[in-house]
């Protein structure tokens, strides 16, 4: 039977999250941790899944009950990647079905987008499998489609670093999908401990603007001016400077209330030991923080996180986007 390993990369948040989703651009980078998919068809029109890393064996659909019915959460962004493909493309395909492995080099737990990495996986690999050739935006458009139906509100920007790799600047719904021609960013990544939920954090956020729309929206437009002069930052590796816009980024995700005291203590004690500047990254309420080091300030950032209680997450930024492994 034929079959395809695809890989994609996770991602990291750097500079503009929850305005993202207001039409402000964020800046967002390719990590080197994969999530490889293996697929292959099968005479039957059934879809099985394992994905041992989310507790998934041999999950089992008929492909034309394909989205519907209660989707355990491990299988949902593979499901409905797999759903919105054959809806696209069924016109050029037979529905044969098709067998899905999927692996992760890193905890879903950290929220480094092993889910959105995973639907990109599923479509690059159906693609490949069924000779429809999809280049990248068009594979970024189905797996933007999928967090969608998943997620309800989400701005794109993780299937944007899954699909192009590279350091992005970004803005929704892939209106820009600029790639920023440098190379891996000095920082260090803590681990808060705590696992984040998006949704809650943005529908937190949608109800504070609801409340009062004004600040809100001024909130989003000084992070919008940042992010902006944070690429050029990153651009003329200006690292105090951008040290300083991740400072003024994480005092603005306080002010939109998704930093947490955990959060809060792990940013503060990699700025007291020397970095240039430090925030959380992604929706908030726990997951990740990045810190900026200063040359020879690596080791110094990454004791203070770990004594502050947050767990280091060895990895490196600006890695290649999706690929075909074999
Ligand atoms: O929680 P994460 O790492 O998926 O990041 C969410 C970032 C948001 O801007 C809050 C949502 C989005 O889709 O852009």
């Amino acid at each position: 039977m034929k079959q395809v390993t695809v890989s994609a990369p996770g991602k990291l948040m750097l500079l503009g999250e929850h305005a993202v989703l207001y039409g402000r651009p964020c800046i967002v980078t390719a990590i080197n941790q994969r999530i490889t998919v293996t697929a292959s068809l099968d005479a039957k029109p059934l879809f099985t899944l394992s994905a041992p890393d989310v507790q998934i064996e041999n999950y089992q659909k008929p492909l034309n009950q394909l989205g519907k019915g209660d989707i355990p959460k491990g299988a949902r962004f593979v499901e409905m990647a797999l759903y919105n493909f054959y809806n696209n493309y069924n016109r050029y395909t037979k529905k044969s079905g098709v067998r899905v492995t999927t692996q992760s080099e890193f905890s879903s737990w950290f929220g480094l987008g092993s889910s959105s990495a995973s639907a990109v996986c599923v479509i690059k690999a159906l693609s490949e499998l069924s000779g429809i050739k999809l280049d990248k935006p068009a594979i970024f458009n189905l797996a933007y489609k999928t967090i969608l139906a998943v997620q309800g509100k989400a701005s794109g920007f993780d299937a944007a670093a899954s699909v192009f790799g590279g350091t992005l600047y970004y803005i929704s719904p892939g209106k820009t999908i600029e790639p920023l021609n440098i190379d891996c960013l000095p920082l260090v990544i803590g681990y808060s401990g705590v696992k984040a939920d998006t949704v809650t954090l943005v529908n937190q956020v949608a109800e504070k603007a609801r409340k009062n729309p004004q600040a809100v929206e001024s909130i989003y437009d000084n992070i919008g001016k940042l992010v902006q002069q944070a690429k050029l930052a990153i651009l003329s590796k200006d690292w105090p400077k951008l040290g300083k816009l991740l400072n003024n980024n994480q005092l603005l995700l306080e002010k939109l209330g998704v930093s947490s005291n955990r959060l809060d203590d792990i940013i503060s004690a990699a700025r007291s030991s020397g970095a240039y500047g430090a925030k959380l990254s992604g929706a908030g309420g726990g997951d990740c923080m990045i810190a900026l080091y200063s040359p020879e300030g690596k080791l110094a950032v990454s004791k203070a996180i770990k004594s502050a209680g947050g767990q280091i997450i060895d990895i490196k930024t600006n890695a290649e986007g999706v690929r075909i492994e074999k």
